[in-house]
């Protein structure tokens, strides 16, 4: 799961993903493409919204994506067009390219929305961005649960 920060969307997208898997196979993680936040634990409005919904994301940490994670991770997700250029400007090959997709497509396939960045709005726009993630990582976690390949 992957943002700009990865202290507002990409840790809400881990712990609701993480609280819809029970395939002890999968690992999931987030990471954004800056490093202004290397090492924060997610921004306290992520934290709240999440709390609320019975999941705990404050022991998360930000760290930046890397050129690695095309190795470890079999698709990277992302919040919006930025993160997706960005991330797609590491790509090493066609491999990594292909791994990389917009997780709204998720619910509206082809459609290219984005999970707009709530960080400089009030606490609606965090309940609006975990409204969009719980309702991307249902479709993910039942691929996932099912073994489906995706
Ligand atoms: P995120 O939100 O990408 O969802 O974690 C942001 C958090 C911080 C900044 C930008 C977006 N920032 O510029 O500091």
């Amino acid at each position: 799961m992957v943002c700009l920060g990865n202290i507002c969307r990409s840790p809400l997208a881990e712990g609701i993903l993480k609280s819809k898997t029970y395939n002890f196979k999968t690992f999931v993680d987030s990471a954004g493409t800056g490093a202004y936040h290397e090492g924060e634990k997610p921004d306290s409005r992520s934290i709240a919204i999440a709390k609320t919904h019975g999941i705990d994301i404050s022991s998360q940490r930000a760290r930046k994506f890397s050129v690695k994670d095309f190795d470890e991770f079999d698709v990277i997700y992302v919040m919006d067009h930025s993160n997706f250029e960005n991330v797609i400007s590491l790509a090493r090959n066609e491999a990594d390219k292909a791994k990389v997709k917009m997780i709204l497509n998720e619910v509206f396939p082809g459609e290219n929305l984005d999970v707009p960045d709530p960080y400089y709005g009030g606490d609606y726009g965090f309940k609006n961005v975990y409204t969009m993630l719980d309702r991307a990582c249902d479709v993910i976690a039942k691929k996932i649960n099912s073994n489906e390949k995706y």
